[in-house]
């Protein structure tokens, strides 16, 4: 690691232990951080997001050893999970202990918790010498950050710091699971593709299984928008949009037969992580160049791209409702 960010680490967790607010890397998106254990601190990441109360946080530590200080390991099967997958992009929902506000866990008996495989991160937390609540550096309900300009832009002006560590190798949120007991359900899919994750722990449910849990992400009818409306790539779009200005965004491939007015390509041969990698930068790329609107090609669903049409699904969306 070199220097200047060591200092800037430094200073950074000293803003974190003061109360104050810092937008850090990870291996997914950039996290806007606050000191986890500070009812105050982390009631300004609401305020700061524009996220309703209601919506809970997740909980970052630096330690598997750290686990138990926030929430209770009902089950081994915790265990091999961590074992097998952190530091990473995977969060666990645990029955949370008696020192976490509720206001990281939005009034719920359960806290969200992940180790980031980022070594600045890992550092921040580990100086700040307190689990970090973040969500990702945006707006709420707008797109991810998964570079430093993408949280200047979005919450520059209000925010203490922003620690730039480049660009986010994952490139899409944490993969979230629910742990009631034995039982597991995916609550959100993500940077680790549920086929992964079986192989290591068997059954895995796919769908929130009380439907008045107000809180599970997968819920949000919409969420992840650019401000261009976004739509799916099909021929019957292509036609509606013809005379317009269009962004398209490819899989894979090579460029199309079509005369856009931009085309990019996440993947020229076809792996959905560097498609993963690509997906949000290229969005607020394209969201910054006064298109009419973006048209983006489905993901096959399987791995990772399951999770990237999740986000895709999300953002179209919005712009289906109106
Ligand atoms: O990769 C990530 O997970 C990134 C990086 C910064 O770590 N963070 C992130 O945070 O995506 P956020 O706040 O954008 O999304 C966290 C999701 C929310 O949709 C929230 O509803 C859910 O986690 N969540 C948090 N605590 C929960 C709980 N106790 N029960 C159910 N869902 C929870
Ligand atoms: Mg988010």
């Amino acid at each position: 690691m070199i220097e200047q960010i060591r200092d800037q680490i430094s200073k950074a967790a000293e803003i974190i232990r003061r109360g104050g607010l810092v937008a850090f890397p990870t291996e997914t998106v950039y996290g806007l951080g606050a000191d986890g254990l500070n009812p105050v601190a982390v009631a300004k990441v609401f305020e700061v997001k524009n996220r309703p109360t209601f919506n809970p946080l997740i909980l970052h530590i630096e330690n598997k050893d750290r686990l138990n200080t926030v929430c209770e390991i009902p089950t081994d099967k915790v265990y091999d999970l961590i074992n097998e997958f952190w530091p990473g992009p995977l969060t666990l929902v645990l029955p949370k202990k008696s020192n976490v506000p509720a206001i990281v866990t939005g009034g719920l008996e359960t806290v969200a918790i992940r180790m980031p495989d980022n070594s600045i991160a890992l550092e921040l937390i580990r100086q700040s010498d307190t689990p970090i609540a973040a969500p990702s550096a945006n707006l709420f309900g707008q797109l991810s950050p998964t570079r430093a300009v993408h949280v200047q832009k979005q919450l520059g002006e209000k925010i203490d710091m922003i620690l730039d560590g480049g660009k986010c190798s994952i490139g899409i949120e944490s993969t979230i699971l629910l742990i009631e007991n034995e039982e597991v359900t995916v609550l959100r899919h993500g940077g680790i593709p549920v086929e992964s994750l079986r192989e290591v722990i068997g059954e895995i449910k796919l769908f929130p299984k009380k439907s008045d849990r107000p809180n599970a992400p997968g819920q949000l009818p919409f969420h992840y928008s650019p401000q261009t409306p976004i739509l799916m790539l099909t021929l019957e779009n292509i036609e509606k949009h013809k005379n317009q200005k269009i962004g398209a965004i490819f899989f894979k491939g090579n460029y199309s037969k079509f005369n856009f007015a931009r085309e990019i390509i996440l993947s020229r041969n076809g792996s959905l992580s560097e498609a993963a990698a690509n997906l949000f930068s290229t969005l607020h790329k394209l969201d910054d160049m006064q298109l009419d609107c973006i048209l983006v090609e489905p993901f096959p669903p399987e791995g990772l791209g399951v999770a990237l049409m999740d986000r895709i699904q999300k953002a179209v969306a919005k712009f289906e409702v109106g």
